[in-house]
């Protein structure tokens, strides 16, 4: 039901049940009290990403379009929603025109789990978790920056980059969360560091990474690997083992092709 969302949101943001979990709500009727994202929460949404007039909004679930309006208006961005309700998509298209920016808008009618979200700068979502965490690993291929923000609903093991909570008169304190898309950088990776080439295998989760040397010759001399390891889009950091045994922090970029570098260091995949 599509008031499932709002009496959850109004029993205090609780997730769905366990059972319903796996289950995509019906979302075939729209109540904007309860299923559109208050003007506070939207301006919050889109503040809390940065949106600016070189950003590309997609909103996922677009509803009437209050984001992608203001995204739009407010921000000067270009901005597409998507909807699988098609009496949505029409409300949408006849509220971004009332509101003088159809010129920078589309709204489309499909399932978001159809849609390719790849010209996408930054992503927003007001639905249930379960979509959240289904949506996950689409988003996640997503080039690294682009910010992905959701209404009320987190993405599990996936931590937020930034939470803010938002009052709303009626709902009280609505979470607003961030996530930037990570550079994908496990796997491994040929380091070119203090005058030392080194075999790395990194593992990462999410945001956070370390690495592993495979034994023997140079290895050994980084024998407690590479820790500590943090992706923010494309920039990353890491502590590294100097041949003293001392730990020393660097910090560097992934760069257009794909490599890694850093002031007195760089890397390229090897696998
Ligand atoms: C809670 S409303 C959010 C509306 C708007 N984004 C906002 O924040 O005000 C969720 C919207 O997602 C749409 N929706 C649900 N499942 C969808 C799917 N699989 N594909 C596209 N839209 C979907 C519903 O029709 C509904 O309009």
């Amino acid at each position: 039901m599509a008031a499932a969302l709002g009496l959850m949101a109004a029993a205090g943001g609780l997730p769905p049940p366990a059972a319903g979990a796996d289950r995509d709500p019906d979302w075939s009727v729209f109540r904007p009290e309860v299923d559109r994202s208050p003007q506070v929460v939207a301006r919050a949404m889109l503040a809390i990403a940065g949106v600016g007039p070189g950003d590309l909004v997609y909103d996922l679930g677009s509803g009437d379009g209050v984001i992608v309006v203001m995204a739009a208006k407010e921000h000067g961005a270009r901005a597409l929603g998507v909807d699988i309700n098609p009496a949505m998509v029409e409300r949408a298209k006849a509220n971004a025109a009332k509101a003088g920016v159809a010129d920078r808008t589309a709204f489309v009618e499909g399932d978001l789990y159809k849609t390719d979200l790849k010209p996408a700068t930054v992503v927003t979502m007001f639905l249930w978790r379960s979509m959240n965490l289904r949506l996950r690993a689409q988003l996640l291929e997503l080039g690294p920056g682009t910010r992905v923000v959701s209404h009320l609903h987190d993405m599990g093991e996936w931590r937020p980059d930034r939470v803010k909570q938002v009052y709303h008169w009626r709902w009280g304190r609505r979470p607003v969360f961030l996530w930037v898309v990570p550079a994908r950088i496990g796997g491994r990776w040929r380091l070119k560091i203090g005058g030392r080439e080194l075999d790395v295998q990194i593992e990462q989760t999410f945001q956070r990474f370390h690495g592993r040397t495979p034994a023997g010759g140079e290895a050994k001399r980084t024998a407690h690997g590479l820790r500590n390891g943090s992706i923010d889009g494309r920039r990353i950091a890491f502590d590294l083992a100097a041949a003293n045994g001392a730990w020393k922090r660097y910090t560097g970029a992934m760069t257009a092709d794909g490599t890694l570098e850093g002031p007195g260091w760089s890397a390229r995949r090897t696998m």
